[in-house]
C-alpha cells in the first residue's frame, strides 16, 4: 500500500493580507506534496487560514467591521493566493468553520477530562502581534524578545499543565532525534524547555472573539491551542483517531522558525496530555528579509507576491525562492538577485536546452522522436543519470534540503548541455546521420527526464515539456522514467520556447515595459 504523507502550511492569521512570507511556505509544501504525489505516496497537503484572537479582532476592528465579516473577506484573500500560486492542496482549513470549533471543543473537554487542564488567574505579559505569552524576564527593553510591543494582562483563565510535561518532552526530544528540523533548531527549542516551562494560560476572558471554552460562556480558548489543532480537525479529529501510522504517523508540519516553540513544545505537550500521539515531524525554515528585515503583516514591509508572479511568471516566482534561499536559513528577496536566477538557470541552461534540441530535430530529423542505431558509452552514461539523480533529489526531500532538490536535477540540466556540445549534432548531420538520431534520440529522452524530475520545482514548465514530448498524462510518475521511454517515429510539434529570457528595461523600477525577448510585452510563463 502507497505510504502516506500529510504536509501542512501554519494556517495564517487572517489581521492582512498574504505576502511573500506566506507564499513562501506555501510553495515549499506544494513542492513536497507534488514530489511524494510523484513517488507515488497517498498525500494529503492542508493550508488555511487561523481567523480568532485579539490580534484578528483588532484588525477587525480597525477596519470597522464585524470579526466574522472581516475574516471571510480576509480568508477569501489567502484562498485566491492559493490559486494563484496554483497549489495542489487538499483541503483549506478555516478555524471559524463548525468541523474546527467541534474539534477544538473535543481537544478542550479531553484535557480537562484528565486533569490537564485547571481554573487560575493570570497575570502577566501578553503580546497581541504574537499572540504569546512572555515571562518578565524574557523581555527585552520593555517588548518581546520579537519586539513586539506587550500589554500587562490581569485576568480569570484556565492554565494548562505545561511545566508537569517538561521532563516527557525533553525524554521525547532525546528519543526522537528527527522531531525537529533543521538540526540547528533543536538546541534553542531544547535549551527553552530546559530552562524551565510554566503551565500555560490556555483562556482568554477580556474579549469574545475565539472558539468558546465547552461549559464556561465568559472564556474563549488560546487562539494557539484553538489552531493547531486544525492539522487535527482536517484528519477528521475526533470522529477520527489519529494513530502512529496513516497520515499523522507520516506528517510533516512545514512552519517558519518564528512559530518553533508552538509547535515543538506546546502542541506536542498538549497532544500528550490528551493522550494523543504526536506529530512526525516539524520543519522550521528561515525569514525572507526586506533589507535585512523580516517581512511581515505587522511590521508593513510587505512584498507582494502577485505583482512578482505577473511580471516574472509562476515557475520564476516559485523556482527562484525555493532555489535561491538554502532551505531553513534566512533569504534576501532582491530583484537583480532573482533575474540573474531566473535567466541563468530557467531561460539559458534548462530553457535553451530543449528548444536547441527540439528546434533542431524540426529543421534537421524529420520532426519526430529520431530513431535509435547504437547507443554509446557516453549515451547510456547520461541516460542512466536519472537514476542518481532522483536518489539525490529524495535525499533532500527527505531532510527538506529543498534547495538541493533543485540544485541536484540542474546537474542534470548541465550534463546534457555539456553531452550536446561534445555529440556535436550539427557536425553529424553533415558526417553521420544514424549517429546523429542516435544522439537526438538520447537528447530527448533525457529531456523527458529532466521534464518529469522538474514537475515539483516548476511544474507549469515541466507540463509543457511533456507535453511537447508526447509523454501522457499517467506516464509523469516517477517510475515512470524506468519504464515508458520514448518511442522513435513519434512526431513531433514545433517547440515554442519554455522559459523565456527576462529583459529589464532601463528604468529603475519594474514597468509594464519590461519584456520576455521572445514574446514580447507578455507573461514569462503560464
Ligand atoms: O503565525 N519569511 O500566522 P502568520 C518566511 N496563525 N516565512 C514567513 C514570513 C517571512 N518573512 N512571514 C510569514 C501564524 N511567514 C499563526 C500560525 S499554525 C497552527 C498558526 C510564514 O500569519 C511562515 O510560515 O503570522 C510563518 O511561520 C507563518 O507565515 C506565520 O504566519
Ligand atoms: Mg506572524
Amino acid at each position: 500500500m502507497a505510504r502516506p504523507f500529510y504536509v501542512t502550511t501554519p494556517i495564517y492569521y487572517v489581521n492582512d493580507s498574504p505576502h511573500i512570507g506566506h507564499a513562501y511556505t506555501s510553495l515549499a509544501a506544494d513542492m513536497m506534496a507534488r514530489f511524494a504525489r510523484l513517488q507515488g505516496r497517498d498525500v494529503k497537503f492542508l493550508t488555511g487560514t487561523d481567523e480568532h484572537g485579539q490580534k484578528v479582532e483588532k484588525s477587525a476592528e480597525n477596519a470597522g467591521k464585524t470579526p466574522q465579516d472581516f475574516v471571510d473577506e480576509v480568508s477569501q484573500r489567502f484562498r485566491v493566493m492559493s490559486e494563484r500560486l496554483q497549489l495542489t492542496h487538499d483541503d483549506f482549513i478555516r478555524t471559524t468553520e463548525p468541523r474546527h470549533i467541534k474539534a477544538a471543543q473535543a481537544l478542550w473537554t479531553t484535557l480537562i477530562e484528565r486533569d490537564e487542564i485547571y481554573k487560575g488567574t493570570y497575570a502577566g505579559w501578553y503580546a497581541i502581534r504574537d499572540e504569546a505569552f512572555y515571562q518578565e524576564a524574557e523581555l527585552i527593553d520593555g517588548k518581546a524578545p520579537t519586539g513586539a510591543p506587550v500589554e500587562w494582562v490581569e485576568e480569570e483563565s484556565y492554565f494548562f499543565r505545561l511545566s508537569k510535561w517538561e521532563k516527557p518532552l525533553l525524554a521525547y526530544f532525546e528519543a526522537h532525534p528527527d522531531f525537529m528540523g533543521p538540526t540547528s533548531r533543536r538546541n534553542e527549542v531544547t535549551s527553552f524547555v530546559t530552562g524551565g516551562l510554566r503551565d500555560l494560560s490556555v483562556s482568554r476572558s477580556t474579549f469574545k472573539w475565539g472558539v468558546p471554552v465547552p461549559g464556561d460562556a465568559g472564556h474563549v480558548m488560546y487562539v494557539w491551542l484553538d489552531a493547531l489543532t486544525n492539522y487535527l480537525t482536517a484528519l477528521d479529529y475526533p470522529a477520527k483517531m489519529p494513530t502512529s501510522d496513516g497520515y499523522w504517523g507520516n506528517s510533516l508540519h512545514l512552519v517558519g522558525k518564528d512559530i518553533l516553540r508552538f509547535h515543538c513544545v506546546y502542541w506536542p505537550a498538549f497532544l500528550m496530555a490528551a493522550g494523543l500521539p504526536v506529530p512526525k515531524r516539524v520543519y522550521a525554515h528561515g525569514w525572507l528579509t526586506n533589507a535585512g528585515a523580516k517581512i511581515s503583516k505587522s511590521v508593513g514591509n510587505a512584498i507582494d507576491p502577485m505583482a512578482l508572479i505577473d511580471t516574472f511568471g509562476l515557475d520564476q516566482f516559485r523556482y527562484f525562492f525555493l532555489r535561491e534561499v538554502p532551505f531553513g536559513k534566512d533569504g534576501e528577496y532582491s530583484e537583480t538577485a532573482f533575474i540573474q536566477r531566473i535567466n541563468s538557470d530557467l531561460a539559458n541552461d534548462l530553457g535553451n536546452l530543449v528548444q536547441r534540441v527540439l528546434a533542431f530535430i524540426q529543421k534537421h530529423a524529420g520532426a519526430e522522436i529520431p530513431p535509435v542505431q547504437e547507443f554509446t558509452a557516453d549515451d547510456a552514461e547520461i541516460l542512466g543519470a536519472w537514476k542518481g539523480v532522483l536518489a539525490q533529489m529524495t535525499d533532500a526531500f527527505e531532510t527538506q534540503a529543498l534547495h538541493r532538490l533543485c540544485e541536484h536535477l540542474w546537474t542534470l540540466v548541465g550534463d546534457a548541455n555539456r553531452y550536446i556540445d561534445l555529440q556535436q549534432p550539427w557536425s553529424l548531420r553533415k558526417t553521420d546521420t544514424a549517429r546523429m538520431g542516435t544522439v537526438l534520440y538520447t537528447l530527448t529522452e533525457v529531456i523527458r527526464h529532466i521534464g518529469i524530475l522538474a514537475q515539483p520545482i516548476v511544474p507549469l514548465g515541466a507540463a509543457k515539456i511533456l507535453e511537447t514530448l508526447g509523454v501522457p498524462l499517467d506516464a509523469r510518475q516517477f517510475t515512470h522514467l524506468e519504464t515508458h521511454p520514448l518511442q522513435s517515429g513519434v512526431p513531433l510539434p514545433v517547440p515554442t520556447p519554455i522559459f523565456p529570457r527576462f529583459q529589464k528595461q532601463e528604468t529603475s523600477e519594474l514597468s509594464s515595459k519590461d519584456t520576455i525577448d521572445t514574446h514580447p510585452g507578455g507573461k514569462a510563463s503560464s
